[in-house]
């Protein structure tokens, strides 16, 4: 018997024109490039400027998704948008970027689960996909931190950067073997509300009328990342069958290179197999997945029946995985 699972059709991305390096940062808060290099991996990242936005930057990398997959919006059904920082309150980022695309058919919404909001779009669309309600979906994870970071703290600014990565998944029939069909084989999210405080931001619109500005307790999160990282993969194994070695790429949340490599010491999986692209993008958030995956299939590592695994921590805490045949 024939399943439906979500294939990845296109891969896209965007980012900001400017970029901006630890040295020009060190000349605006007490930081050095040696400090950012060896607690984080990150070298630079790219900031939004004028007119540049979530949505602008997320409609970008849908485009470019869409022409990689070789389809235009008439061939898409859903769009999905995990962000933190939307353009707007409302409508959402995704209605907007639907309406950019020309679209006036399907359905549009965002999806806030802040750095795992990547994530949890793709395992939203599959359901839709799946369950044959929908029929093609853009998955688009876009962020723009830095308009709320609080460019005077130097224990956060350093960490974030702008920019936006994009899928297109289309329902395919497969034969239903988890071992090899192609598509999103399993998806595992989970969150905790409990350690909200730890990484939130400071004001909001139903509380101050503000958007916040973005606070964290570093250790704290770095605490709790590596266990939850390597819990929601252990579902991900138990689901399939599959374990660490059967795996072709590691695309993990780009928050932090010590996380990345802790995680994947601790699930035994080798080092040329994780994509790691913080040290040019910093942390970006919902966008940090897609625009890792962009660039590891840009260059021709990650190819067609590749075993690919996601993961991301984020606020919340909120953490997630998704195993896909690519
Ligand atoms: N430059 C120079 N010194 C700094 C900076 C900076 N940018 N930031 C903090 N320091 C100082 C601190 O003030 C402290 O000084 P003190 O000892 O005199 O008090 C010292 O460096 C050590 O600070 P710690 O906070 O203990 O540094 P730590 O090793 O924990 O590294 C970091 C901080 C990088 C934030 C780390 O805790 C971390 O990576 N946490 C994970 C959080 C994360 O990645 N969040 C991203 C968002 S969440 C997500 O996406 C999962």
């Amino acid at each position: 018997m024939t399943i439906k699972r979500s294939v990845v059709l296109g891969v896209g991305s965007a980012l900001p024109a400017r970029v901006v390096t630890n040295a020009e940062l060190a000349e605006k808060v007490d930081t050095s490039d040696e400090w950012i290099v060896q607690r984080t991996g990150i070298r630079q990242r790219y900031i939004a400027g004028d007119g540049e936005t979530t949505s602008t930057l997320g409609l970008k990398a849908a485009q470019a998704a869409l022409a990689d997959a070789g389809l235009t919006s008439a061939d898409v059904d859903l769009v999905i948008v995990a962000t933190t920082t939307p353009d707007l309150t409302f409508p959402s980022t995704a209605t907007q970027i639907q309406a950019a695309l020309g679209m006036a058919h399907g359905a549009a919404f965002d999806v806030q689960a802040v750095c795992s909001g990547f994530i949890y779009g793709v395992t939203i669309a599959d359901k839709f996909l799946a369950s044959g309600s929908h029929r093609r979906a853009i998955v688009i994870g876009a962020d723009t931190l830095s308009r709320i970071v609080d460019w005077t703290d130097r224990t956060t600014c350093v960490l974030f950067g702008d920019g936006a990565g994009a899928v297109v998944l289309e329902a395919q029939d497969q034969p239903g073997d988890v071992k090899t069909d192609r598509g999103v084989l399993t998806t595992h999210i989970r969150s905790d509300g409990r350690h909200g405080s730890k990484l939130c931001t400071v004001g909001g619109p139903s509380s101050t009328g503000t958007v916040g500005t973005l606070t964290m307790e570093g250790k704290e999160v770095f605490k709790h990342a590596v266990g939850m990282i390597t819990d929601v993969i252990t579902d991900a194994y138990q689901a399939t069958g599959f374990s660490s070695g059967d795996l072709d790429w590691f695309v993990p949340h780009q928050a932090n290179k010590r996380i990345i490599d802790s995680s994947a010491d601790k699930l035994g999986i080798a080092p040329q197999k994780v994509v790691i692209t913080v040290a040019r993008h910093g942390n970006t958030s919902a966008a940090s997945i897609p625009l890792a995956l962009s660039v590891a299939y840009a260059d021709g590592r990650i190819k067609k029946g590749d075993l690919v695994m996601l993961e991301a921590m984020g606020g919340g805490f909120t953490w997630a995985s998704a195993l896909m045949r690519w």
